[in-house]
């Protein structure tokens, strides 16, 4: 079995989907959920099904850390941040070269960097007047979405989709490519 651990920031519906969509799977399994926020909605997601969540705070993340120590044991085949939204510290980047993976709500290398994330990517393309937006898959290196990319898919943006519609848009591009895209990845590998 190959073997995930998934990073996340907030609501959690990517890390759902995930889960569900690799229950039962044959070779690709789901090990625990990292949050850096002890009150995010990822871990009343997990406690639903099951699934063990660890939260940490930023003396156990930074590089160098316990943390870092933590996944190198667990020797994850891949570490996938489904609405992560903090900065991978550089060393534990270079403990898992190739082996980290990020999603962004956009097409990258538009509206990524630094203060980019969530509801902020939409409300810049809707301020754009963009005519397409989607999602980006991509490894993590020590830039903020500048690592190489997976995967990229769009989708078509009318002038009266407001922020929200944009969003959901994109959601429903993610709920249905990133499990593919993961499960890809590691079969590849
Ligand atoms: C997702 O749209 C993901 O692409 C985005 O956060 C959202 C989390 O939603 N990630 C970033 O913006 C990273 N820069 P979720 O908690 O419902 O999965």
């Amino acid at each position: 079995m190959k073997h995930i651990i998934l990073f996340a920031s907030g609501s959690g519906t990517n890390v759902e989907n995930i889960i569900k969509y690799f229950e039962g799977h044959s070779a690709i399994a789901i090990s625990c959920v990292f949050t850096n926020k002890r009150d995010a909605f990822v871990i009343d997601r997990c406690n639903a099904m099951g699934v063990p969540a660890f939260s940490f705070n930023g003396p156990a993340f930074k590089d160098d850390s316990i943390l870092l120590k933590i996944l190198k044991s667990l020797q994850p085949d891949l570490i996938v941040l489904a609405g992560f939204l903090r900065k991978i510290p550089t060393e534990m980047v270079a403990a898992f070269p190739k082996k980290i993976i990020n999603i962004h709500p956009a097409l990258l290398p538009k509206y990524g960097g630094k203060g980019m994330y969530g509801k902020h990517v939409h409300k810049a393309v809707k301020a754009n007047k963009e005519t397409e937006s989607g999602i980006t898959v991509h490894f993590v290196n020590d830039h903020y979405d500048e690592g190489a990319i997976i995967e990229q898919r769009s989708v078509k943006i009318t002038s009266s989709d407001s922020a929200d519609e944009i969003a959901r848009k994109v959601q429903e591009l993610e709920h249905l490519h990133f499990p593919r895209i993961i499960e890809a990845i590691l079969s590849e590998n």
